[in-house]
């Protein structure tokens, strides 16, 4: 399949891009290369000839237009967005405008393409969320696809807006869209100011390790080579105008975590005093939601999915990361708000 994946030079995208070449499909990357893109986390697959890149913003119609004519996509998969909850609060508008404004624009161009080509069943537009669109959970109860949406930061209330057009594009137009809710990623090539890479580059270079509040909101976490498997499997196979919520089934307190990635550390790298004496608590974030939890039951037993690596494996795949690939992340603590922090309101 020729797929144009959005935001390709960021974290979640480019696992899509690198697993979806080496899966035999011709891939298209668009990306604005904003300060989370990086041209790096693509260099495994910049060279072969199924792969090529467009850089444009999803906020100008105009360059989406002339991306479907020049290469006829049999599918998009949309994962372009601003995605870090501290700088929505921080600055709204770039959300509204790339997450909506910006997804709005993508359908529409995405539908001229498919009209132009004769409206095919085969077509899909294959919409990324997040599972922050439900909200906060108490100890008890997962998120399924029928819970009610009820986002509470600027960066779910974006994304959920998002998904409610997909679904209209598909009601009122017919265009064959799939929609994915997925937890938590973690895994190579996160940016430097989400809270695993944070924990582990603050750890090594010996400065306070901040976690917010005391700690003790859950999130499920799920490995990003898994995610973007999961993802492949949902184009190919999904149903046209359903939605799947895909999760790690690894809840863990954010406490925890830390702790289990202090701990890979003294193992990996060791020093004279354990990483857990650099754990500080700082003020919590607005509007924190206590707990997400996915049930993953319908991405399951409809596609037989379940995701391969447990979080200890996967945070361990990861530290090693980290720690051999410093060439990776150490020109990105340059860019703009990385280190400092986002979010207070
Ligand atoms: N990170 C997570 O844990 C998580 C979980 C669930 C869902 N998601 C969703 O998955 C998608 C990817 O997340 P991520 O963590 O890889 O994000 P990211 O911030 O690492 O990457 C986003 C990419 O989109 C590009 N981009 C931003 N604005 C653009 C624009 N206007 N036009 C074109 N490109 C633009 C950026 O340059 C960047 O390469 C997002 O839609 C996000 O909402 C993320």
């Amino acid at each position: 399949m020729k797929l144009l994946v959005t935001g390709g030079c960021g974290f979640i995208g480019s696992a899509v891009v690198r697993l979806a070449v080496a899966r035999g499909h011709e891939v298209v990357n668009l990306d604005a290369m904003t300060y989370a893109a990086n041209a790096a986390n693509v260099a495994p697959v910049a060279s072969s000839n199924r792969y090529s890149f467009e850089q444009a913003d999803i906020r100008d119609r105009a360059a989406l237009d002339r991306i479907f004519a020049t290469h006829s996509p049999d599918a998009v998969m949309h994962l372009a967005a601003e995605s870090h909850v501290d700088r929505s609060i921080d600055g709204p508008a770039d959300f509204i405008q790339t997450n909506i404004t910006g997804t709005f624009n993508l359908l529409e161009a995405a539908r001229a393409h498919w009209m132009r080509q004769g409206k095919p069943d085969s077509f899909r537009f294959h919409h990324i969320s997040t599972d922050e669109v439900f909200g906060s959970l108490g100890p008890e109860g997962r998120f399924t696809e029928e819970t009610p949406y009820d986002p509470r930061s600027p960066y779910s209330a974006s994304k959920a807006a998002s998904d409610h057009l997909v679904r209209a594009w598909h009601e009122t137009y017919g265009l064959p869209v799939v929609l994915t809710n997925c937890s938590n990623n973690y895994g190579p090539y996160h940016f430097p100011e989400k809270l695993i890479p944070v924990v582990i580059l603050n750890a090594l270079h010996g400065k306070p390790i901040p976690v917010y509040g005391t700690g003790k909101n859950v999130r499920d976490w799920l490995y990003v080579e898994d995610h973007a498997d999961a993802l492949l499997l949902v184009l190919e196979k999904g149903r046209i105008g359903r939605s799947y919520n895909i999760g790690g089934e690894n809840e863990r307190r954010n406490i925890d975590l830390v702790r289990t990635i202090c701990a890979l550390l003294d193992e990996m790298a060791p020093k004279a005093t354990p990483y857990a004496d650099q754990i500080t608590f700082v003020t919590d974030r607005p509007g924190h939601d206590a707990r997400y939890a996915i049930d993953p039951t319908r991405i399951r037993e409809e596609l037989g999915w379940r995701p391969s690596v447990t979080v200890e494996e996967g945070l361990r795949r990861t530290v090693r990361w980290y720690l051999d690939n410093e060439a990776w992340w150490r020109p990105l603590l340059n860019r703009q708000g990385v280190g400092e922090r986002l979010g207070r309101a």
